[in-house]
């Protein structure tokens, strides 16, 4: 088999030329023909001034680097698309695909024989194993790690959920600006990724219950030693892999991985986006997500991790408590422990040189969990015939059957304008309803569907209501919200003709969400909207025009449609 720098020559008619020409450029950077023989690791670099998550990934490299000349291979560094979720317009998600994109075409396009993708802020991970998946390239995921922990006035913070409970206090008068400022300066004390259970710390962790990273590396901090050791790590075993070839991503992601990554999203009260995140990467492997089995999952296990913000800790606190590998333990008996792993082994054996720690609150056992369900339901009903998903480990227990009065705000755009009038017509046991804020309506599916407490209602001290959209949310936030309803109101869902003074039903236990109206009125509703002028103008070109006509619903993982791995003829060269 061809391998290193022989791999994928340039077309230029003559393969000994292709060759002759590529290793003159190459010598330029002062590399031997030793080195220029040896099979080749790629390496993502996805450092970028606008992401601080990413901005140890300079240091990464240099111990991927050793560890892949430590067994012999020659480590080769490539720049990609970075994303950070607070320098994204309009989304980080409508980004997600391009990112997954470049990475694919930049694995395909360039000599290596495997590769060690460096990524941690909430989208990177998945649009790097989505373009590995779809190469079928041996892959090792590093992820950049989480911050630690910032202290202000004696109380322990961790970016975001006390972000937006801090911001949520100044919203309701409970602190004042000049504070405000103060603590924006503490809650991010450290590069690295979010240091509660958001979306990037439940990637982290569902991309080593995949097998594609290496044990520990979902929660090691991203200033510790452990962090360079485990890119050390990760930089030999694919070295040992662009040797032998294996495990590839479709070793990896496998039905039994993808439940075993289900199992532990439902056990570590991971984030909402997780679940699109999984469809997505099991999909661009050939592996449908079986929601319904998600679901079922949910009932049977329940969240174990005590993580902000289903619990009290943050992921340095996870690490020391034995990480993964410890949790995984407890949850034995639901995994199937032959799934393999980068590491040389299986899932099995990863957990079996889980350490134990004395004396710990962080990850509970089967016996006395942190709630008795799993993070996430899933619901249906005709508000959302294909699916719609609420985090009930982040919910108010109180809300969780709940019927009442609809509030509609037609974009995120109009929220922002009268959320927090003081004429809005809003009671305390009214639901939010958000529209036009899914993958097409907004388009890229923005973080929106936390949406804020109107301002009259929070200085009433009103924390939670229920809040409904086909937006997704932050896996940091709290609240009885209902998310990803599918399909969208852009595309003609049942969401996009509920009206202001509807009553609206959501029963979690029966995984209910219902618009109280008759059929009769509910098909002519659907029927009327059909007629109306779209409500916004439609993108003409670019990357823009890209997204918006190809873009999947989000029970598909919001991949585009001409990526789907059933579609997919080329093969690695
Ligand atoms: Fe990057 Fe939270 S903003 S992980």
């Amino acid at each position: 088999m061809t391998k290193g720098l022989r791999k994928g020559l340039t077309s230029y008619g003559d393969a000994g030329f292709s060759l002759f020409h590529r290793k003159a450029f190459i010598k330029a950077l002062g590399y031997s023909d030793d080195a220029l023989d040896r099979p080749i690791v790629g390496v993502t670099n996805t450092y970028s001034d606008y992401n601080p998550c990413h901005g140890n990934v300079p240091d990464l490299i240099e111990s991927v680097k050793r560890g892949v000349l430590l067994a012999g291979c020659l480590p080769m560094v490539f720049p990609t698309i970075s994303i950070h979720e607070s320098f994204a317009h309009p989304t980080s998600m409508f980004l997600r695909n391009l990112m997954a994109m470049d990475t694919e075409e930049m694995i395909r396009a360039q000599a290596m024989d495997a590769v060690v993708v460096i990524g941690g802020c909430d989208k990177t991970l998945p649009a790097q194993v989505m373009a590995a998946a779809s190469v079928d390239l041996p892959v090792v995921v590093l992820q950049t790690g989480p911050m630690t922990v910032g202290n202000h006035r004696g109380e322990v913070l961790g970016a975001c959920t006390d972000c937006r409970r801090l911001w949520a206090q100044y919203r309701a008068g409970m602190i004042d600006e000049a504070e405000i400022d103060l603590i924006s300066s503490r809650l991010v004390p450290t590069v690295g990724t979010c240091g509660v259970m958001g979306t990037a710390s439940t990637m982290a962790c569902l991309v080593e219950a995949l097998g594609l990273a290496v044990p520990m590396s979902a929660t090691a901090p991203a200033t510790h030693a452990d962090r360079r050791r485990i890119a050390e790590t990760s930089g030999k075993r694919a070295a040992e892999m662009a040797i032998c070839g294996s495990p590839r991503p479709s070793d990896l992601i496998t039905e039994a991985s993808v439940r075993n990554a289900m199992t532990v999203l439902q056990a570590i009260g991971g984030s909402t986006n997780g679940l699109i995140h999984l469809t997505a990467m099991a999909g661009r492997a050939g592996v449908k997500l079986d929601i319904d089995a998600f679901d079922r999952l949910g009932r049977e296990i329940p969240v174990l991790l005590n993580l902000k913000p289903s619990g009290t800790h943050y992921m340095e606190h996870f690490h020391s408590a034995g990480g993964l590998p410890a949790l995984m333990r407890e949850l034995n008996s639901f995994l199937d422990l032959d799934a393999l792993s980068v590491s040389g082994g299986t899932i099995g054996d990863a957990i079996a040189k889980a350490e134990s720690a004395q004396e710990q609150d962080v990850i509970r056992s089967l016996a006395a969990p942190l709630k008795k369900v799993g993070a996430i339901a899933v619901l249906r009903g005709n508000l959302a015939p294909n699916t719609a998903v609420i985090k009930q480990s982040a919910a108010s227990p109180d809300l969780m059957r709940h019927t009442g009065r609809a509030v509609v705000f037609e974009s995120v755009e109009e929220t922002t304008l009268r959320i927090d009038s003081p004429d809005l017509d809003v009671n305390a046991d009214d639901v939010l309803v958000l529209r036009n804020a899914g993958p097409k309506g907004a388009p890229g599916m923005p973080e929106a569907g936390y949406l804020p407490i109107p301002m009259k209602l929070a200085r009433q001290g009103v924390k939670d209501m229920v809040r409904i959209s086909d937006a997704r949310m932050s896996g940091t936030a709290f609240g009885t919200i209902v998310l990803h309803i599918t399909p969208e109101a852009a595309v003609g869902g049942p969401l996009a003709v509920v009206q202001t003074g509807d009553r609206i039903m959501l029963d979690v236990e029966a995984r209910r969400i219902e618009l109280l109206i008759d059929d009769a009125e509910m098909q002519s509703r659907l029927a009327a909207w059909k007629d109306l002028p779209p409500q916004r103008e439609k993108a003409t070109r670019g990357y823009a025009k890209l997204f918006e006509d190809c873009v999947l619903q989000a029970d598909r993982g919001c991949d585009f449609n001409f990526l789907l791995r059933e579609l997919d003829s080329r093969t690695d060269s």
